[in-house]
């Protein structure tokens, strides 16, 4: 980050200091951004190339803050625009993807992205007129520092960085930094008590039979904790815990070379808890589950060149997220369902005829209201679209949050006084 930028920041941050009750707080916005450094020919993004790259900025953070959390984002392209239907590792690197979030080379958060499929993926028709789940909205990730600001708040710039584990060219990743500073003190002191961030694990096992038949699946787990501390004028001594564990799995067949089908779920699990002298101020958990599964392959084949080449996707965003503390207790579950199918039908070597349909339901409940929408369409036109709000807000069905199938009650008021919201342990 160029030092013109780095003034620029400062700027903003001193015009918007304003007393800031922990955890409620709009926080003050610093946005990290590689093509800030001149000339801005970049775009505004931080672009990886390889497994080995690390972009990162330099930054130092202001020394009353109490609380930070980096917002990232991403979108991939090129020859990774697609990298979860690589199967064979060694071929485009398999199917697996993350982007760690490193402060001086120090992994302290992962994002396990989910699948998106831009607008023209895989077949242009999957997506007309429904578009792909986040395909013009990319969800972004949150990443809890505040455990790491005893590593921050000495006075020194730090390295935060980027990179993509097993990334072809090219990614684009970049991250907003949100700061609580603390009113009553010009600066804060802070100390770490723990971090845990033991290596990625990944195994591939293959099962060939024979020339274009073949299988792989890849596994993968990584797990995060950190806890740390920082001393305020304003809210006294803050504890701050973070944990993240993530898993995926993805198989990848390939049979008679004409047929291809990719099953992949990323499951990721993150919490935050902030404690200070009366207890829990702020915890959120979050659970996450993204299954994807692509087929693509010729069927009703009547001779060599005339067959129906049949692409199906299924796209799943799947997520509860429950907070409690001083603030109030929330649960929110979101279920985002979509199946998209074309049918290519060729005869003698010719495409003769195009047909396709989608489906997508999405599923919206939480303590502050509750949306449904179930649209279909055929072709370029919609055949059904029903939209709802199947529970009222305060209904007891929205104070629910359900994991692992379970449903588990989460009284608000109980919940927000012992200060504890649990997914799983
Ligand atoms: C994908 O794999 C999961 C197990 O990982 C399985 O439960 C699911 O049925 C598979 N999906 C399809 C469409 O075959
Ligand atoms: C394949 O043929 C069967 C029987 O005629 C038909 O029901 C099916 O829809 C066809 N599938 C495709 C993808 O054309
Ligand atoms: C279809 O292709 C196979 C393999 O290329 C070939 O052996 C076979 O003779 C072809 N059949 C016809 C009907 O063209």
């Amino acid at each position: 980050m160029a030092e013109s930028c780095y003034v620029r920041v400062l700027f903003l941050l001193l015009l918007v200091v304003t007393p800031l009750p922990i955890s409620i707080a709009s926080p003050l916005k610093l946005r990290l951004s590689a093509s800030e450094s001149l000339p801005l020919n970049g775009g505004q993004w931080f672009q990886i190339n390889n497994n080995e790259d690390v972009e990162s900025a330099s930054l130092a953070v202001p020394a009353n803050a109490y609380r930070a959390v980096l917002e990232v984002y991403l979108s991939y392209h090129g020859s990774d625009e697609f990298w979860y239907t690589y199967g064979n590792p060694f071929n485009g690197n398999g199917p697996f993807r993350e982007v760690t979030v490193r402060i001086d080379g120090d992994v302290v958060g992962a994002v396990w992205p989910f699948p998106v499929i831009y607008t023209g993926g895989i077949s242009p028709f999957l997506w007309r007129p429904i578009s792909g789940i986040g395909s013009f909205n990319l969800p972004s990730y949150d990443i809890e520092l505040t455990p790491f600001l005893g590593w921050l708040l000495d006075g020194e710039e730090h390295e935060l960085g980027f990179a993509v584990t097993d990334a072809q060219d090219f990614w684009y990743v970049d991250g907003n930094l949100h700061l609580w500073l603390d009113p009553r003190s010009a600066a804060t002191t802070a100390g770490i008590i723990s971090y845990d961030a033991p290596p990625l694990e990944k195994v591939t096992a293959v099962a060939s039979r024979g020339p274009g038949n073949e299988y792989y699946q890849t596994t993968a787990f990584r797990r995060i904790s950190a806890a740390g501390w920082v001393q305020t004028s304003s809210y006294g001594k803050i504890t701050a815990t973070w944990t993240q564990r993530f898993s995926f799995v993805n198989t990848n067949q390939v049979r008679e070379d004409t047929e291809q089908t990719v099953n992949q779920t990323t499951d990721a699990y993150s919490g935050v808890h902030v404690t200070d002298h009366a207890g829990v101020a702020y915890s959120q958990e979050a659970e996450q589950s993204f299954p994807l599964y692509i087929y693509q392959g010729q069927v009703n084949q009547t001779s060599n060149d005339s067959f129906t080449e049949e692409t199906s996707v299924q796209l799943r965003f799947e997520e509860e997220r429950v907070a409690a503390g001083r603030p109030g207790f929330w649960s929110r579950s979101l279920s985002n369902a979509q199946d998209s199918a074309v049918d290519v039908r060729v005869q003698e070597g010719d495409a003769v005829g195009t047909s396709w349909r989608a489906a997508q339901t999405y599923r919206y409940e939480a303590t502050d209201g509750c949306y449904y929408r179930d649209v279909a369409s055929q072709g370029y036109g919609v055949v059904s679209d029903h939209a709802d709000e199947v529970c009222a807000k305060g209904s007891p069905a929205a104070g629910r949050a359900i994991a692992g199938g379970a449903a588990t009650e989460l009284g608000g008021d109980a919940a927000a006084a012992a200060g504890v919201a649990r997914l799983s342990s």
